[in-house]
Order: C-alpha cells, then sequence, then structure tokens
C-alpha cells in the first residue's frame, strides 16, 4: 500500500504536535491504518525556531501554497488557528481536492456550513475531532456512538484555559493575572486570551457541538456568553462557604423547536462530577434520549492531547483512503501475528 502524505500548515503548539505524534508513533500507526502516513510538508513562516523534531530534509517549508499544490499531498493539516489566512487555505486545500483536518474552532463556529458545503461538493472529508475538547473524543460520540440517539442536552466544561485559571485561584490562590500568564506560557491558551477568559472559545466549541447534535447551524451571534474575568477571589470564596465551586460551562439544549445555547460561570455543587473537573481537564455531559447521560472527560487543551485527537481524524482519514473507501476497522489486540507471551 503505497503510503499517506500528509502536509501540515502552521507549527504553532498544535502543529508541532502532530508532527511529533506522527513521527514518534509512526510504528503503531502503519499497524492500525494499513500504510505509512508520511510527513511530507510542515509549512510555516517561521522555520527557524528550533522545535525540537529532526524533519527529513524538505519538510520544514515556509510556502503553505507548495504543499496543497503537491498533488501527492493526500491529507491538509490545518492548524494554523484563527479566523485569518486559515480559511483561505483550507479552502484552497480543499479546492485541490485535498482531504483536511483542523482544529480551528473559531473558524468552523463561523464559517462551518460554507467549508463543509465546499468539501461535500469537491467530495472530500473534513475531520474536525481536535475544535472541540483537546483530546476528548466528543466529536466522534456525538457523531458515531450517539448516531442512534436524539440529543436533548450538553454541558460542558469547554476551555481548558479558564478552567485551569479557576483552579488555580481556587486551589492555590494565585492571582488572575499569573495563572492566565502560566496558561499562556504553557501553551493552553488562544494566541488572543481574550477568547478564552471572555467565554468565546468556549461558545465556539458549543456552537460547533450544536451544529453537529442537533443537525442545524447555530447563529454564532445568538450565543449568550460571559466570560470569567469579573469573577473575584471573594465570589469563588463565597460560593466554597456555600459547598460549591464556579466554572466556566457551556451548556446548550434542543426541545425539539429552539436550541438555547450559553456559555457562563455557573455554580455547581461540591457533589457534582463537574466540579472535580479542574486544571485544564474538559469534561461533557451529553443527554440522548436512548443512552440517557453520559459524561467523557479529558485534557482539553496542551500540546500532545490536542495532536491525539487531530491525528485521530488524519488515521480515520487515511484509513479510509487505504481501504478504498471500505472504512477498514482495526480488530486490535487479535492480529495473528502480533501474539504477546503474558509475563507471569
Ligand atoms: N485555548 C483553548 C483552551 C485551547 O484553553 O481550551 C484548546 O481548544
Amino acid at each position: 500500500m503505497k503510503p499517506i502524505n500528509i502536509a501540515i500548515l502552521g507549527c504553532g503548539t498544535v502543529g508541532t504536535g502532530v508532527a511529533r505524534l506522527l513521527l514518534e508513533n509512526a510504528d503503531i500507526l502503519k499497524d492500525r491504518v494499513g500504510c505509512d502516513l508520511n510527513l511530507k510538508y510542515v509549512a510555516d513562516i517561521d522555520t527557524e525556531t528550533d522545535r525540537g523534531i529532526a524533519f527529513a530534509p524538505g519538510v520544514m517549508i515556509p510556502d503553505a501554497a507548495k504543499a496543497i499544490a503537491d498533488p501527492e499531498v493526500d491529507i491538509v493539516v490545518e492548524t494554523i488557528g484563527g479566523e485569518g489566512i486559515a480559511k483561505q487555505m483550507m479552502l484552497d486545500a480543499i479546492a485541490a481536492g485535498k482531504h483536511v483536518v483542523t482544529a480551528n474552532k473559531a473558524l468552523l463556529a463561523k464559517h462551518g456550513n460554507a467549508i463543509i458545503s465546499a468539501a461535500t461538493e469537491k467530495g472530500v472529508d473534513l475531520a474536525y475531532e481536535a475544535s472541540v475538547g483537546g483530546c476528548m473524543p466528543i466529536i466522534k460520540t456525538v457523531r458515531e456512538s450517539l448516531v442512534g440517539n436524539r440529543i436533548s442536552a450538553m454541558t460542558g466544561i469547554l476551555n481548558g484555559t479558564c478552567n485551569y485559571i479557576l483552579s488555580k485561584i481556587t486551589d492555590e490562590g494565585v492571582v488572575f493575572e499569573k495563572a492566565l500568564a502560566e496558561a499562556q506560557a504553557k501553551g493552553y491558551a488562544e494566541a488572543d486570551p481574550t477568547l478564552d477568559v471572555e467565554g468565546f472559545d468556549a461558545a465556539h466549541k458549543l456552537a460547533i457541538l450544536a451544529a453537529l447534535a442537533f443537525g442545524m447551524q447555530i447563529n454564532f451571534d445568538d450565543v449568550y456568553i460571559e466570560g470569567i474575568s469579573r469573577i473575584t477571589p471573594m465570589d469563588i470564596e463565597f460560593a466554597a462557604q456555600f459547598g460549591y465551586r464556579i466554572k466556566l460551562l457551556a451548556i446548550t439544549k434542543f426541545d425539539g423547536q429552539a436550541v438555547e445555547a450559553r456559555v457562563h460561570p455557573t455554580m455547581i455543587p461540591f457533589d457534582n462530577m463537574l466540579s472535580n473537573v479542574n486544571g485544564t481537564l474538559n469534561a461533557i455531559s451529553v443527554s440522548g434520549d436512548a443512552v440517557g447521560d453520559i459524561l467523557l472527560y479529558g485534557h482539553g487543551a496542551g500540546m500532545m492531547p490536542t495532536a491525539s485527537a487531530v491525528v485521530s481524524d488524519i488515521a480515520d482519514i487515511a484509513r479510509n483512503l487505504a481501504s478504498n473507501g471500505a472504512g477498514r476497522v482495526p480488530v486490535l489486540g487479535f492480529q495473528t501475528d502480533k501474539v504477546r507471551a503474558i509475563p507471569v
């Protein structure tokens, strides 16, 4: 089977993580996908910064257009972020017949219909697991595992930066600015951290989930959004005295007629599981008519957790390509040539 060629556009925190995971776990990915995943290009205007990865010659390039135009590239991974050039790059890649993987929640929340329509028209895949909840597999869960359910509500902690800041203030008495600076230094925050602390990032993710679960694009301007910048240590202390923790919640509901979508700080009782989701962890509960309630939990921000989600999308598309669209299902652990003795 010929290798599947991949181009990553944008080598910041997430792009670097994706490159690292593709290279470090190439062996298991080959086993599980059925062919080599070849990192052909990593395009970034900054080709000088040391990302701690020994790229093969010719892989790191300054020109994304070159990667998009290369007929050998099968999958383009957009990790540029933001609503600027990322949109055009994504549309250019789709127009060139590339399958696209993205983590770009802002773009999907606002222009999801246009981008997905372009991909559908061109007959290419557009995958976006990493756009919501970092490594938490919420997109696949809603799209695949819960496909037979009518979903009525989703409630989650969807911004790792805010959760990190609130946890630091609550548990360690760190001041807001210091906690935010730490989140930025660790690569959790957006390039413009206002998107995090004012609730927009969580709202972007909520809009994507609502569109997926309820089958309609949400008018982003109609989402009620309130961030955490006005929460004071005194608010947190009073909440604790009454048995609550303050979390930034993203909530959406659908009654069959109208969608409700809101993001705001919420007091959560200590005995509710969401109140114990701390640091960069995200969590989301989904209510479906067949399953009742389920809860997912995992790191919602950070280089490798987010890379894990991007790579899962790459692997899905690659597996489809490798099996000529037959969507081969991996039977992990049951490959007869891979039997290992269990040490006693
Ligand atoms: N800034 C985002 C967050 C990154 O803190 O959750 C992951 O989407």
